[in-house]
């Protein structure tokens, strides 16, 4: 891991971190999408990036807001609660807070000023190529953004919105798992797996601004489910 910059070091870490604090402020100056754009609708959405509870939720505006999820006042998660307008409400004692992250509002006592230390954990957001981008602890020094994706802009581009995978395992053995083609032909018979192309064959890696990229084609073996998933009003499904 590279050294920590100066800047994330005021960060805090989350409560019950798995990762070392070298390990959790190397990850946490990048990007990452925590969610699918039509995900991201009426109510908020609970996410977890890098054992760092989250909420995000969609003001009347549009704007997406993503914030620590957790109730300033007695450390309730914000999950709980739900969402009036642009203010989510706290299910614990009624707190309400814009989407800059500051309290609005306090019930119990409406007649007095609320504190400007009563604001919600907020981070940045970046809503692209139908995702929602954020970044825990961004570094200035480190010019960290989102990745060039441009599949993600093609009309004719498809993205699957599976679930997103809850596996007991390290991040890094899920990364393994999404980059080794070699297991298509083997585990996922039941959609596009074909198990009679075995062999992997050779393919380049090219190192890019942000990261790699890798164009790999595959025949799959049962095209009436793919296309079912891809494109389930396409006429020709019958004739697949
Ligand atoms: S813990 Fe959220 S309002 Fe009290």
């Amino acid at each position: 891991m590279s050294a920590v910059p100066e800047m994330s070091r005021t960060v805090p870490l989350p409560h019950h971190c798995t990762y070392s604090e070298a390990e959790w402020r190397a990850l946490a100056r990048h990007w990452y999408p925590i969610a699918y754009s039509d995900e991201v609708v009426s109510k908020p959405l609970a996410r977890t990036l890098l054992d760092q509870p989250l909420i995000v939720y969609r003001t009347t505006g549009r704007q997406v807001v993503v914030a620590r999820d957790l109730c300033i006042h007695r450390g309730v998660p914000l999950r709980l609660g739900w969402q009036e307008g642009d203010e989510l409400v706290c299910a614990y004692h009624g707190f309400r807070y814009g989407a800059d992250g500051q309290c609005t509002r306090v019930p119990a006592q409406p007649d007095l000023p609320v504190p400007k230390k009563l604001c919600l954990e907020t981070y940045a957001v970046i809503e692209r190529g139908g995702l929602i981008w954020t970044c825990l602890a961004p570094d200035p020094s480190n010019s960290s953004t989102v990745p060039d994706w441009p599949e993600l802009e093609d009309p004719t581009f498809r993205m699957l919105h599976d679930p997103p995978p809850e596996w007991d395992v390290t991040a890094g053995r899920q990364l393994e798992n999404f980059i080794d083609v070699g297991h298509f032909s083997w585990i996922h018979t039941g959609t596009f797996g074909n198990r009679d192309l075995p062999e992997v064959a050779p393919y380049d890696v090219v190192r890019t601004a942000t990261g790699f990229h890798v164009d790999y084609p595959y025949l799959a073996a049962n095209p009436r489910v793919v296309v079912a998933r891809l494109r389930p009003d396409d006429p020709t499904l019958d004739g697949l």
